[in-house]
């Protein structure tokens, strides 16, 4: 997969996590091309990036809360059914998919863009100040 670089306003010093996060928007942007029906990254139709987006999502939340639980973050188990509600949300729009796929996948990517700007500038944030203190003064 190519390097993207994350938008300034999503960086929170934590590279591990920037990275995901950049390469998750970088999904989300690839459905957004889809649907205004230019050519994706990947030239897929709008069920494989949705699946795309469902397997990474899994995998970016996977690590974040093994990074979490690693650095004893206090938040973790709050942060886990944030991350299981979202989870759960995305499957649903998935399984709603078939036979309309421009409407669902106009949904699933108004929610990401905003659930994923709010939950990593919010609720990640407070994960990457605290993982940054403990690096810092360990
Ligand atoms: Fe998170
Ligand atoms: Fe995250």
């Amino acid at each position: 997969m190519p390097m993207i670089e994350i938008d300034p306003k999503y960086r929170l010093g934590v590279a591990e996590m920037d990275r995901e996060h950049a390469q998750l928007i970088q999904i989300v942007n690839d459905l957004k091309a889809g649907l205004q029906g230019g050519t994706t990254l990947s030239g897929e139709g709008i069920p494989r990036i949705v699946d795309r987006l469902l397997q990474y999502t899994n995998t970016h939340f996977n690590h974040e809360e093994q990074l979490m639980s690693e650095n004893r973050y206090p938040g973790l188990a709050e942060h886990r059914k944030m991350h299981a509600e979202l989870k759960r949300q995305i499957e649903q729009f998935a399984s709603e998919l078939s036979g309309q796929h421009e409407t669902m996948a106009l949904k699933i990517n108004l929610f990401m863009t905003i659930w994923l700007f709010e939950h990593i500038i919010k609720d990640d944030a407070d994960f990457a100040k605290h993982y940054r203190l403990r690096h810092e003064h360990p």
